[in-house]
């Protein structure tokens, strides 16, 4: 297992499984072929995987604690920017098909619309995110004040599950579910924080900097 989490390879195929959203979605507008509506198909879709490679991200240090698998690291940054990656595409297809590129009319729907407006603010939380997620910036900002920021990751995925649930009309399985392994991904931080204050051995700055 530890051999196969190390290999390059396995980032290869990491990389390209989480590529496959996006070839599908390029593939089907070339062939035009995205069903009756290629814009609402484009934003769901975009929209869906912002969403779940947020929780992928959440669940590599609950997944590496738990199963003693510390190389699962080496998968997180690039999980979390992929949900970037999606949630750029989500934020252009209503930015463009949807709002005609008009800004003015685009801050008008932030201010209207609430559930475009916590998909806004979680937009706006990921993008220093995005930027500090190299080497060079855990170095610059040091492991403490990088951790801080990057937990508003946690804030980016609550207003995620937010934004999904408010504009479902009907049927609220979808969010609700992605709301329960969001909850499920915060609580197991409480419980480690609090059972790690009482007792545990305090975090070395090389595991302080990866326990997001
Ligand atoms: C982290 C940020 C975001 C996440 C996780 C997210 C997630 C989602 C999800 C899961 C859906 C529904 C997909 C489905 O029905 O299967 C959706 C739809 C949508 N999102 Fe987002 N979104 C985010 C940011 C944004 C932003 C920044 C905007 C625009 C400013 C936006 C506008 C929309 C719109 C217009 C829809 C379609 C609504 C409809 O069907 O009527 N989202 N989003």
């Amino acid at each position: 297992m530890r051999k196969l989490l190390t290999s390059k390879w396995t980032k290869v195929a990491v990389f390209l499984v989480s590529s496959i959203p996006f070839v599908q979605l390029s593939w089907g507008l070339l062939r035009n072929d995205l069903g009756i509506n290629p814009v609402e198909t484009l934003q769901h879709t975009t929209g869906d995987w912002t969403l779940r490679f947020l929780i992928f991200t959440l669940a590599i240090t609950p997944l590496r604690k738990t199963f003693k698998l510390p190389e699962l690291i080496r998968f997180r940054r690039m999980l979390g920017l992929f949900a970037f990656f999606y949630v750029v595409l989500h934020f252009v297809t209503y930015l463009g098909p949807d709002q005609s590129f008009n800004l003015s009319g685009m801050w008008d729907d932030v201010a209207k619309r609430k559930f475009v407006t916590v998909g806004f603010a979680a937009f706006v939380l990921l993008i220093p995110l995005a930027i500090t997620s190299t080497t060079g910036w855990i170095r610059r900002l040091g492991g403490k004040r990088w951790q801080a920021l990057h937990r508003s990751i946690y804030v980016c995925a609550v207003l995620g599950v937010i934004h999904y649930y408010w504009l479902v009309k009907s049927d609220v399985r979808k969010p609700v579910f992605y709301g329960v392994l969001v909850g499920i991904l915060l609580l197991w931080r409480v419980w480690n924080a609090y059972f790690r204050g009482k007792g545990n051995a305090p975090a070395t700055a090389s595991t302080r900097v990866t326990a997001a």
